[in-house]
């Protein structure tokens, strides 16, 4: 990985966010949030539930609007882009979200061969052997004439991964990929990620709050928290956060503090007080 990483290193990157802010109503979800996403890489966004990482990946598709601040794909900007444009720039990428359900009245082999109809004019037959490559690369193609409602959760997700596949995406976007899996099909998920990572060379945006496959499967990281991006860096730097015992973190400052309670997910740490002070604040104001 960490060759193919150096060897991209020059080429412009895929994902460029500046400035990111969203808010929704009076509340500000993401306040100013810039990071790069490297052609090749897969970068794994994390932070505490409810903080923005799917309202992120929502932005980043062009399924809602930021409410300033910049997004480029491929180096086009999405606001500078009509639905067409948009349309053009989303069959470039594929997405696996949590609630990314398969049309229950289709096959599996249906399910995957949509998309093909939708936005291209190929062949039938072109298409059956299309979606048998798709389910062959998730494991699936003996289940192909299979109903979702006959193959198993972690089944579905695979499916739902052939399904994302179709079109050849050149970016894959997962928001929590192994929700609901249990943790020896989650692994399976994270192995299949690698996989096609490395058997297609996609780009791949990955969100979870699972930190056993966040270090399973990225290249870099970023922590999100308050809005904003709190640390980005390589899966060895956030390795050497987690990793640090408790006397070596004593020395490290908030943030450091902060990232290192949330990859453990340790019951105490500047997470917990700061939740702590902030719900007293509220029980004070509340009994006024
Ligand atoms: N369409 C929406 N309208 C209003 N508030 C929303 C909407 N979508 C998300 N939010 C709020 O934005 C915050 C972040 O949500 P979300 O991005 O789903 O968090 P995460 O995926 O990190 O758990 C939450 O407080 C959520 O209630
Ligand atoms: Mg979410």
């Amino acid at each position: 990985m960490s060759d193919e990483n150096a060897a991209d290193a020059g080429e412009p990157p895929v994902i460029v966010v500046e400035n990111l802010i969203k808010r929704f109503g009076e509340q500000t979800v993401l306040s100013g949030v810039n990071l790069e996403v490297r052609p090749g890489e897969t970068l794994v966004i994390m932070g505490g539930s409810g903080c923005g990482k799917s309202t992120m990946l929502r932005m980043l598709i062009g399924s809602i609007q930021p409410t300033s601040g910049n997004i480029a794909l491929f180096g086009q900007a999405l606001s500078s882009l009509d639905e067409d444009g948009l349309d053009a720039i989303r069959r470039k990428f594929g997405i696996l979200f949590q609630s990314g359900a398969l049309f229950q009245s289709m096959t599996l082999a249906e399910n995957v061969a949509l998309p093909l109809r939708e936005h291209t004019t190929l062949d039938p037959n072109i298409i059956d052997i299309q979606v048998k490559i798709k389910l062959e690369l998730v494991g699936l193609r003996e289940h192909a004439e299979k109903l979702p409602s006959e193959i198993s959760g972690g089944m579905k997700k695979r499916a739902g991964l052939a399904r994302a596949l179709a079109l050849d995406p050149r970016i894959l976007f997962y928001d929590e990929p192994s929700a609901g899996l249990d943790p020896v099909t989650s692994a399976e998920i994270d192995q299949l990620i690698l996989d096609l990572t490395r058997k297609l060379g996609v780009t791949s945006v990955v969100v979870t709050h699972e930190m056993d496959s966040a270090f399973t499967i990225a290249d870099r990281m970023v922590m999100l928290d308050k809005g904003k991006v709190l640390k980005i860096g390589t899966r060895e730097e956030f390795d050497h956060l987690r990793k640090l015992s408790d006397e070596q973190a004593a020395g490290l400052d908030e943030e450091g503090r902060i990232i290192r309670q949330f990859l453990r997910g340790d019951p105490i740490g500047p997470i917990t007080e700061r939740r702590a002070v902030t719900g007293f604040a509220e029980d004070l104001l509340g009994s006024v």
